[in-house]
């Protein structure tokens, strides 16, 4: 957790390069907009090659000196910035500041180090003060409807970090399949995964994400959705899901996780058991959304549970019930959780700690969604206009950029219970070959809005800075697609 506080001010600090600038944007522009940047008047501008380029972990910072994240974040960042590795003996720690005024670019020998290329830059003399606005400012893969190899996750991951998200939240499973390996479980993958030897996530690849991500200030938040959203499940757990009927005989098919047995609980307490020691991170996304009725309507056994219950005909009381009772059971294993809409919507009795996610969009009633979430009192998470597995022909980052998510009706106190929100990248249409440039910089625009102040909000200096930071990222090795016409210094090499 320390990372995440920390990396925001330091990448503010770095991104100042006025050489080797890209010809899209206003060289120097940083991406996500900080707090506060400020260029004193009468401040010189800097020649900074890299034996004069210093990194400092500041005084009091909560990690201290030799801190592990921000040791690993100073190693990766000298060659993005200079294109050689750091050296292991320190160059001359000159005075940074200078008066220098030189339009000159720029590859040159690094004096400790024959043979090495390095960038040099030179930069406004400029001071950053940075911080988020929210908290919570994530980003949702989907690894169900089409498998992402971890490759792919790490470096999404790496991207997530340039653009300062700081949540990973991993919809692993799903209905078209459970590449999630389970140590309690095995035959949930085992029969569950597309492919039970190529298409899973072993238990050492999870560590290997939680650890890359950790290193990045990056929270892993998983998502075991249920109970509906678990077709996948079935195979591997026989007796969990509920057999739908056709009439009078089941018709082979199976519907949501079966809430009626007490089997089911077991299954969930033993699986959540896992699931919490395996992730570190206090909450777990739950799911709860979109549960389809029609299959628990037809079985004559949920019938009777729901006369013997009073529930009449109403299935969200079944719904809720099963919803409440996994609560308990998350909650007794110490753990917070985060909830799809529907769980609010549909009256379920909540922790007051609850996290609300809000993914309905109905034009523009999610705003009334974060109104009526917040009021009742619990904090919400805002994702309903950042699906960006949607696209569109255009500049379709502009309508994710202008989304406010405080622009509801409600109290101060209200406002203050929005954590954030994330983007979301869901899996119908995107495996490894297209989520790279769909993502970015599409998301940037979200990065934007969940950590600047609320006053930035210019679309054209937006533009600018957005299409420079895109450029930064090809010459990063990102297959960032085009925001729209033009050119970078750098295109991309597939590196
Ligand atoms: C750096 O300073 C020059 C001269 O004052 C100015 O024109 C330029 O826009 C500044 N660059 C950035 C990135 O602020
Ligand atoms: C950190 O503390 C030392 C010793 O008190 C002081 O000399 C130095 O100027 C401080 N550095 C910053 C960046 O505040
Ligand atoms: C299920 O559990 C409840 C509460 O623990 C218990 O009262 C009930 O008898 C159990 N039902 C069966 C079929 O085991
Ligand atoms: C918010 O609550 C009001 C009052 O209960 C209700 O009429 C409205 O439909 C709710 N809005 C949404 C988007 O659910
Ligand atoms: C955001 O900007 C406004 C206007 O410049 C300022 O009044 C406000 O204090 C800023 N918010 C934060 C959290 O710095």
């Amino acid at each position: 957790m320390g990372g995440g506080a920390l990396q925001p001010s330091l990448l503010g600090l770095l991104l100042l390069p006025r050489c080797c600038c890209t010809a899209a944007g206003p060289a120097g522009a940083v991406w996500p907009q900080p707090q506060a940047q400020r260029s004193p008047l009468g401040g010189g501008r800097c020649l900074v090659p890299a034996r004069r380029f210093r990194f400092a972990a500041a005084n009091g910072s909560a990690v201290g000196p030799g801190c592990a994240v921000l040791d690993a974040a100073f190693q990766r960042y000298w060659p993005l910035l200079f294109g050689c590795p750091r050296p292991t003996s320190p160059g001359d720690n000159g005075d940074p500041h200078c008066l220098l005024l030189i339009m000159a670019v720029c590859p040159m020998s690094c004096s400790w180090l024959p043979g090495v290329l390095c960038v040099q830059y030179y930069i406004n003399e400029t001071e950053i003060v940075d911080f988020p606005r929210f908290p919570h400012r994530g980003l949702l893969l989907d690894t169900s409807r089409h498998y992402l190899p971890l490759r792919a996750i790490l470096e999404t991951l790496d991207v997530m970090a340039y653009n300062k998200f700081n949540v990973f939240h991993w919809h692993i499973v799903d209905d078209p399949s459970f590449p999630y390996e389970s140590s309690t479980f095995p035959e949930l993958s085992k029969q569950g995964a597309f492919n039970a030897m190529t298409h899973v996530y072993t238990a050492s690849d999870v560590r290997t994400v939680i650890e890359h991500a950790r290193l990045r200030g990056i929270r892993v938040i998983p998502e075991f959705d249920t109970p509906g959203h678990t077709l996948s499940w079935g195979p591997g757990a026989p007796g969990l899901l509920t057999p739908c009927y056709l009439g009078a005989t089941p018709s082979g098919v199976y519907g949501p996780i079966n809430p009626i047995v007490n089997s089911t609980y077991q299954f969930v307490t033993s699986l959540f058991q896992e699931v919490s020691s395996v992730f570190p991170d206090f909450f777990l996304h739950l799911g709860g959304d979109e549960v389809d009725f029609t299959c628990w309507k037809s079985n004559p056994e949920i019938r009777a549970f729901m006369r013997e219950m009073g529930f009449g005909e109403d299935y969200k009381k079944l719904e809720s019930f099963y919803i409440q009772r996994l609560l308990n059971i998350v909650s007794s294993l110490g753990k917070g959780y985060i909830v799809w809409q529907e769980v609010f919507d549909n009256d379920v009795k909540l922790r007051p700690d609850t996290i609300i996610h809000v993914w309905k969009e109905n034009g523009m009633l999610y705003l009334n969604e974060m109104a009526n979430v917040t009021r009742a009192g619990y904090q919400a998470l805002l994702s309903a206009p950042w699906y960006l597995n949607r696209i569109s022909y255009g500049q379709d980052w502009i309508e994710a950029y202008k989304v406010e998510p405080l622009n509801f009706p409600g109290s101060p106190e209200q406002k203050a219970l929005v954590m954030g929100g994330e983007a979301c990248m869901w899996g119908e249409y995107v495996d490894v070959t297209n989520l790279t440039p769909r993502l970015w910089p599409r998301a940037g625009a979200v990065a934007e809005r969940l950590w600047s102040n609320e006053t930035v909000g210019n679309v054209e200096d937006a533009y600018a800075r957005l299409a420079e930071f895109r450029c930064t990222l090809l010459r990063r090795g990102v297959q960032a697609q085009p925001l729209f016409i033009g050119y970078c210094d750098q295109e991309f090499s597939g590196a």
